[in-house]
């Protein structure tokens, strides 16, 4: 360490104490912004008793998102997360069970299983839409957060919960929801009303899950879903190869739920907004897309058929660029670490920071992604490739803790947009609306969409 160079990135002086909390629990957009413009890629802000030092745009990003958890770690920054996702799970266990959690993630959703979930994307989609009129006024938030609550119940929670449970576990996630507000991320403890609310819904999803896993645990009875997998998963290196308990099935579930659901959804809208916008650059090409896909797999929306679908891949891929639902993606610095900044600048970020990179503000870097506020999928299609250069597209994270729904969020999305596609036409009666960035996974400001149903394939 002797040799690296000594330089600390400069500070963003000036915001005192508990200015610098409030601004950052407001949203740490603005802070972002006005950063960059002074400091360039690399600065640090004090907020609260941290410093928080952001790594913007994909020069000095390789460390963040490569290194080991002993060097970069997740505990220390998400451990908010865990009166939300419960005891014994994920931010709450040391590293080496945490590696087999994500491992029993990982398998939940490998090709295999992605393949037995897209029947249930396609069912829920088909029957949502059904009971559309033949025209009207939406909003697309509005309509796929519930259409991906409900796809999420079936596929992940699985089919006591869709079929059953659902308008009871809906409020209860919700209740969860509530109580993740900025300032959670700072005092997850603080004991304020939705907080606390937060904790009697915490326990009455334990109550409710536990019963459904004994209950499929002694009949012996299986279905195709997240829940099945887990039910059946067994540590391998820790814990003595038990299977998991109710209560760490549980905690899996709603970390995944919170992993993908407003994601999803959210990502879902953009690129409804984004194609409605551009009807002849991205909704027509689309639309030629299913009639191609339908002459070649058929009607069937299989997994090889969503697979094939490059036009909509583009189109969802750029809405996600536009606007990454996650504004920061965050490690402590268990050990310093060295970066080069893009003009040449070296710094060394001391053990105990908080570093950030931040999707958002570094999808926007025009030497990254050409006219990065146009709406461009061609931007990802050959020659181009904009997303060449590693860690430039950030969307879905990068390297050690890429996301691991990445492949599932795609299949839903594209599940809903082809059944959309392929039976409706939509005219935004609002502008593109910005960011709601007041809320913790960013998604649209409201905006009105006509639907009008045809018969196209
Ligand atoms: C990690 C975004 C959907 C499960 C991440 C990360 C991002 C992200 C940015 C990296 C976080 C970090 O580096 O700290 C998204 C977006 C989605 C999406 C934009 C939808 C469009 C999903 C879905 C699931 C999921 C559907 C599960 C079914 C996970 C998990 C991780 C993760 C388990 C943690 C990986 C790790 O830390 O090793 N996601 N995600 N995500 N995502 Fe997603």
């Amino acid at each position: 360490f002797n040799s690296l160079p000594s330089k600390r990135p400069p500070v963003y002086e000036g915001i005192p104490y508990i200015g610098g909390l409030l601004k950052f629990a407001q949203g740490p957009w603005k802070l972002l912004h006005d950063g960059y413009a002074k400091f360039g890629d690399v600065f640090t802000v004090p907020v609260a008793h941290k410093r928080v030092t952001f790594l913007i745009g994909p020069d000095v990003s390789p460390h963040f998102f490569k290194a080991a958890d002993d060097e970069m770690s997740q505990s220390e920054v998400y451990d908010f997360n865990v009166p939300t996702f419960g005891r014994g799970v994920v931010f709450d266990v040391e590293q080496k069970v945490r590696t087999e959690q994500f491992r029993m993630f990982t398998e939940a959703l490998t090709k295999n299983r992605l393949k037995a979930y897209v029947p249930q994307f396609v069912k829920e989609a088909e029957e949502y839409f059904a009971k559309w009129g033949n025209s009207g006024t939406i909003d697309f938030k509005d309509e796929f957060s519930k259409l991906v609550t409900l796809t999420a119940a079936r596929t992940l929670l699985g089919r006591e919960v869709r079929e059953q449970l659902f308008e009871q576990v809906a409020d209860l996630l919700h209740g969860l929801d509530e109580g993740m507000v900025p300032l959670s991320v700072f005092f997850p403890y603080l004991p304020i009303p939705v907080h606390k609310k937060r904790d009697r819904c915490r326990k009455e999803l334990s109550e409710i899950f536990a019963k459904v896993i004994r209950n499929r645990r002694e009949s012996g009875h299986r279905e195709e879903d997240v829940l099945q997998q887990f039910i059946d998963a067994r540590y391998q290196n820790v814990n003595g190869g038990r299977a998991l308990t109710e209560e760490e099935i549980t905690g899996l579930l709603i970390a995944v739920l919170f992993a993908g659901q407003h994601t999803s959804s959210i990502t879902t809208s953009w690129t409804g907004i984004f194609m409605a916008a551009n009807k002849e650059k991205a909704f027509q090409p689309a639309v030629e897309e299913q009639k191609a896909i339908v002459a070649k797999y058929g009607t069937d929306l299989s997994f090889e058929a969503l697979s094939d679908m490059e036009v909509l891949h583009r189109n969802i891929t750029e809405a996600l660029r536009m606007h990454p639902p996650l504004l920061l993606v965050m490690r402590y610095a268990r050990k310093p670490f060295s970066v080069t900044t893009r003009d040449g600048k070296s710094y060394v970020i001391p053990k105990g920071d908080v570093v950030a990179a931040s999707p958002n503000f570094s999808h926007m870097l025009p030497h990254v992604f050409k006219n990065p506020e146009k709406y461009d999928p061609d931007r990802f299609a050959p020659p181009r490739e904009e997303q060449n250069k590693p860690y430039s597209f950030i969307g879905f994270g990068a390297g050690r803790h890429a996301c691991i729904g990445q492949n599932f969020a795609y299949l839903q999305i594209k599940s809903i947009w082809s059944v959309l596609l392929r039976n409706f036409e939509f005219e935004l009666l609002d502008p593109v609306p910005g960011a709601d960035f007041e809320s913790m996974v960013i998604g649209p400001k409201a905006c009105r969409v006509k639907f009008t149903r045809r018969k196209l394939l």
